[in-house]
């Protein structure tokens, strides 16, 4: 029986990850600390608390709140702690930054103190670890060829990255200072169940649906690594059982796309299923509009070290996983009704609204 806290078990991959280990490890315990911001749904794992309660509890709270943190190490000496919990959100980190700095670099800092000192006050046992799940926009942008290896300079370009990367930085910092066993992994673009349809593909999903306009920034030539996020969370599993501390592992799916290419996959795939035809093919709703500030042009990952030392691979084709992804969505209506709170409308017509002119965005910390 191992306990296993995870943060930010209520948002995307988190809520995946959950799923995904205890089904995998059936004596696994685990501890889902979450602060609920707008993208926290906890009823994500409502079926699990019902079904499993012995092996899951829901704690709502701050990764910056060292008391509630540390009460809880004390209650439940966990095996390994797997960080998840961020801001996550380019756009929205444009918008409004000190959010991002708060819980991505002051939050996890607070949280590796509490970690740190209950693994001190434990005697520093060896088999502890602490995983800090992160990102490869740490990187910043690639031109048309290359790949992010783990010895690739942090060149972050937008508020999001550059926290994700000052919170990379302190977990390894900690590794080095006090040999906390930390490791630190950096994954490409996730997509899949549970995404908060404010990131391109269940935006993109969920526009076609209502026939609503799809916002392409730029040129939408801009180039993303996809991976399917359950391959993603098979990569964590890995890492949290068998990989080094003291080590960053690169994860990505090697299924680059220009953004564009994705929007129009996603439009025949809805057509299909809606019963669309060419007259009304859902491509019509494409609308190129101005181009994200600091936008990264191309990300692909080299996850050659993550496959050799671990034997990880992606096992999801992108069309598979993409119709998949799409089945979920359409599948699942009232998880939508439910995650698009007033405060999300506020979001879409901020970001997207006609009058838009980000040059005139104000800070909204
Ligand atoms: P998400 O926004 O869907 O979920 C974040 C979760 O963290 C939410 O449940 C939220 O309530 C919680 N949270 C936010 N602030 C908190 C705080 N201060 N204390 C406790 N909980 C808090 O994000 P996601 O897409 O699931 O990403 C999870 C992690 O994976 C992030 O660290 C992100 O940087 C990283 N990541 C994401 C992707 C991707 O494509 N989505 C790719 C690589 C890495
Ligand atoms: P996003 O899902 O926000 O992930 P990230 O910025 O972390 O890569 O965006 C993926 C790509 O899609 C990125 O190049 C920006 C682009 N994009 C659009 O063109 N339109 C949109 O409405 C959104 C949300 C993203």
């Amino acid at each position: 029986m191992r306990t296993v806290i995870v943060t930010g078990g209520a948002g995307f991959i988190g809520t995946n990850f959950i799923r995904h280990l205890l089904e995998i490890r059936p004596q696994w315990r685990i501890v889902n600390l979450d602060a609920l911001t707008y993208a926290g749904n906890a009823a994500n794992l409502a079926d699990v608390a019902a079904r499993a309660p012995s092996r899951y509890r829901f704690v709502r709270g701050d990764i910056g709140d060292e008391a509630l943190v540390r009460t809880l190490l004390a209650e439940e000496t966990p095996w390994a702690v797997v960080n998840f919990a961020a801001e996550s959100h380019v756009d929205r980190s444009i918008v409004g930054p000190l959010a991002f700095v708060e819980t991505n670099v002051l939050g996890t800092a607070r949280l590796l103190l509490a970690c740190r000192r209950m693994w001190e006050e434990k005697g520093r046992p060896a088999d502890f670890r602490f995983l800090h799940v992160s990102t490869d926009e740490v990187f910043g942008s690639l031109g048309p060829a290359g790949h992010f290896t783990e010895t690739t300079a942090y060149d972050p370009s937008s508020p999001y990255s550059a926290s994700k990367a000052a919170s990379d930085h302190l977990v390894r910092a900690f590794q080095r200072t006090y040999g906390f066993p930390a490791l630190v992994t950096n994954c490409s673009n996730n997509y899949g169940p549970f995404q908060f349809p404010e990131k391109l593909i269940p935006l993109m999903i969920l526009n076609i649906i209502e026939e609503k306009e799809l916002p392409v920034y730029g040129d939408g030539r801009n180039v993303r690594d996809w991976l399917y996020v359950i391959d993603h969370c098979e990569a964590l599993a890995a890492v949290l059982e068998r990989g080094r501390p003291g080590e960053t592992y690169n994860i990505g799916g090697g299924a680059e796309r220009a953004n564009i290419d994705v929007v129009h996959q996603l439009c025949d795939l809805l057509d299909e299923r809606l019963q669309r035809g060419a007259e009304r093919s859902s491509r019509r709703l494409i609308r190129f509009v101005t181009d994200r500030p600091g936008h990264d042009r191309r990300y692909a990952i080299d996850a050659g070290k993550i496959q050799r030392e671990l034997g990880w691979r992606p096992r999801y084709a992108f069309a598979q996983a993409l119709a998949a992804t799409v089945d979920w969505y359409l599948n699942h209506g009232p998880w939508v009704d439910s995650v698009r709170s007033g405060e999300y409308r506020k979001w879409i017509d901020r970001n997207y609204g006609a009058a838009r002119d980000r040059a005139d965005t104000h800070e909204i910390d």
